[in-house]
């Protein structure tokens, strides 16, 4: 058996891509209201019905009927948002709203009926939209306390039920996403990089103090990183293209290397230097970073390439594009499909940072058809069963190497609103939504044939891949 006793099988998603109940329970606005294409357009002005996570896949209404059918697939563990505007809905009171707080009660009660972990982030793309128009996100340092405080309202609430805390979904997103990852309002071309350095090192310091924070007032706790995992490759074997690769994984390993090592690594500090870019970095900003995570997650969805030349097509990605390796297969949406690529980077990463590991995304963005089986309505999804089970493979090999895994959630367990596209037809689910980029469809539920194969997988603990 590869992989370990205890191992933790479940699902991921993100409040805004599937709750809906945009304006119920006290709700704010956030970002995402005003991002209706996702991130392939500016925002618009003020919300929008034609935006699809108003309603999303309706989890605010429906979590109940859909925490029972990941609870038939076996599920140890959910990873989920918490959407930052229904605690607090500007972003910058001093207390929490008691309603916004009593619906993740009421999730968590029912995972809790299914003895189902929850895994909880804390920011996943989802800020006030007040804190990014009037702060400009993350560029400010004030952003650091605002976050504490709903972090703070978070650990109260439910630290005795959530155990497992993420502090920023795909912390490393905000290089090529400043309103996205970073609420920064200023459009990116506009961005002097100086001031995207400076957001960056105070998520990083908000984060740290936030781990700390959790330290403090949770028992038992443990609190993780989670970034964007992508391997590079080098498109020749010539050195300069080997160079490049090594900076562009730098931009990436940085991220963990700081959650993890608690101070800026020397090719980072070289790298602002020569950018010309000088931080604000208080002597109170080195202590706060001195509070490592407890483990590290990451997404992993493809590799890229590198190179140093001239010819760089590059091709469309999971936010971070990179240049097209010529051997690999695609997704639809053009993602570069790599199995191999995962347990490259769980090998590497434990060996870099020796901590534990936890896969928070991998999944397959497909379209699907709805078809009649033996008289049942479902989706025979044989390509996202091959993804999945070629990925999982791999986890084992490396778990076999040795790395310390403690679990894996896929992607989208249920179809849900794209991030980057916010459409509905990009499907990752077991579970079927009926629902269309017209905003069309019942919202009725129904098992893919992928449902049983992951059942099977949880069942079996991994042997039946
Ligand atoms: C990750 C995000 O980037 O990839 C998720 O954390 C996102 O929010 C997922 O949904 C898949 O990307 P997309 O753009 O296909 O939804």
């Amino acid at each position: 058996m590869r992989f370990p006793d205890g191992f933790l099988w479940g699902g991921a998603t993100a409040a805004n891509q599937i709750e809906g109940g945009f304006d119920e329970g006290g709700k704010g606005v956030s970002i995402q209201d005003v991002m209706p294409s996702g991130v392939s357009r500016p925002p618009t002005e003020e919300p929008t019905p034609a935006n699809l996570k108003q309603v999303g896949i309706d989890f605010f209404h429906r979590y109940a009927e859909d925490i029972a059918l990941f609870a038939e697939m076996g599920f140890r563990v959910y990873r989920f948002s918490i959407a930052w505007s229904r605690i607090f809905p500007r972003g910058d009171e001093a207390e929490p709203n008691e309603e916004g707080l009593a619906f993740y009660d009421r999730v968590l009660d029912e995972l809790e009926r299914f003895g189902i972990e929850p895994l909880v982030t804390i920011s996943h793309y989802e800020t006030p939209l007040h804190l990014a128009r009037t702060y400009d996100g993350w560029a400010s340092r004030e952003m650091i306390g605002f976050y504490e405080t709903f972090s703070r309202a978070l650990f109260e609430r439910y630290g005795t039920r959530v155990k497992r805390w993420l502090t920023f979904n795909e912390i490393n997103a905000v290089l090529h996403q400043p309103l996205l990852s970073g609420a920064i309002w200023t459009p990116k071309e506009q961005l002097p990089e100086r001031v995207l350095y400076q957001a960056i090192h105070h998520e990083l310091v908000a984060s740290a103090r936030v781990t700390r924070l959790a330290h403090e007032l949770v028992e038992e706790v443990r609190v993780g990183c989670m970034v964007i995992a992508a391997p590079v490759y080098p498109l020749t074997p010539s050195p300069a293209d080997a160079l490049a690769v090594r900076q562009r994984e730098h931009e990436n390993l940085a991220f963990g290397d700081i959650h993890v090592q608690g101070r800026y690594p020397g090719y980072y500090i070289r790298m602002l230097r020569e950018k010309g870019v000088e931080l604000d970095v208080t002597e109170q900003d080195r202590q706060d970073l001195t509070h490592t995570v407890d483990f590290v997650s990451f997404s992993y969805y493809m590799s890229l390439c590198e190179t140093a030349g001239p010819d760089r097509e590059v091709g469309p990605g999971n936010l971070i594009g990179g240049v097209v390796n010529p051997t690999l297969p695609a997704s639809e949406w053009g993602w570069q499909i790599d199995p191999v690529g995962l347990r490259l980077v769980i090998e590497s990463f434990w060996e870099r940072w020796g901590k534990p590991l936890f896969v928070v995304e991998n999944g397959l963005g497909a379209k699907d058809s709805l078809v009649e089986v033996d008289g049942t309505r479902t989706v025979v999804d044989d390509y996202r069963i091959a993804y999945l089970n070629d990925h999982l493979y791999q986890v084992g090999e490396a778990v076999e190497s040795g790395a310390e895994v403690l679990g894996y959630t896929m992607w989208g367990p249920i179809d849900l609103v794209s991030a980057s596209t916010a459409q509905m037809s990009k499907r990752y689910g077991f579970i079927y939504v009926d629902r269309n980029d017209d905003g069309s469809g019942t919202l009725d539920r129904f098992r893919k044939k992928s449902f049983d194969w992951f059942r099977e997988v949880i069942a079996t603990n991994g042997a039946s891949l």
